[in-house]
């Protein structure tokens, strides 16, 4: 069996979000698709982030990380947060947002929810680290509907 695996991965449909965490007080986020709930006792979720991101080294250090569940009002932050890189510039300067009781950042606009994690591991996956995190806290934003991604682009959902 030959397939184009790339084009099969295509036609997966994901929610984005913007994942954060805080060290020493400064702001790390990055915007990721790959992520998903794994467990529902304790209720945990997978978060894959490439082992080139800086985020991803800041969550290794500080152990806690937030998902800010993007709405379709979220597609700027979407480019913001994925489109640079937190060693060079603080993508956090000049946004409205908030530290969540485990300090990590939570965005003011654009979101349909946030989601307060613990990291209870985390493992190489190929080019990737993933994180299991456990869900410990978590509110809605002010947005009401998830921002879909398939294939590079962005979608709303509709029902059918
Ligand atoms: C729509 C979109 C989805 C993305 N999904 C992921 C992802 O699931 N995992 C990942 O490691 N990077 C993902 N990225 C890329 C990172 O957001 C990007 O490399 C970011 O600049 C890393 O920032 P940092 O170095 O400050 O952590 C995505 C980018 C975009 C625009």
């Amino acid at each position: 069996m030959a397939g184009n695996l790339d084009g099969i991965l295509g036609k997966v449909v994901y929610s984005l979000v913007v994942v954060t965490t805080s060290v020493g007080g400064k702001p790390f986020g990055m915007t990721a698709a790959w992520v998903s709930k794994v467990s529902s006792e304790p209720l945990m979720l997978a978060v894959s982030l490439s082992h080139k991101s800086f985020t991803s080294s800041q969550i290794k250090e500080k152990g806690f990380l937030g998902i800010n569940l993007l709405g379709t009002g979220g597609k700027a932050a979407a480019h913001h947060f994925g489109s640079q890189s937190g060693r060079d510039v603080d993508k956090f300067a000049g946004m409205e947002f908030k530290f969540s009781g485990l300090g990590n950042p939570i965005l003011n606009q654009g979101t349909v929810a946030f989601i307060d994690c613990k990291v209870v591991r985390h493992m190489e996956a190929g080019d990737h680290t993933l994180f299991l995190a456990e869900m410990l806290d978590g509110c809605l934003g002010t947005e009401l509907w998830p921002l879909a991604y398939c294939a590079k682009k962005f979608y709303k959902l509709s029902e059918i």
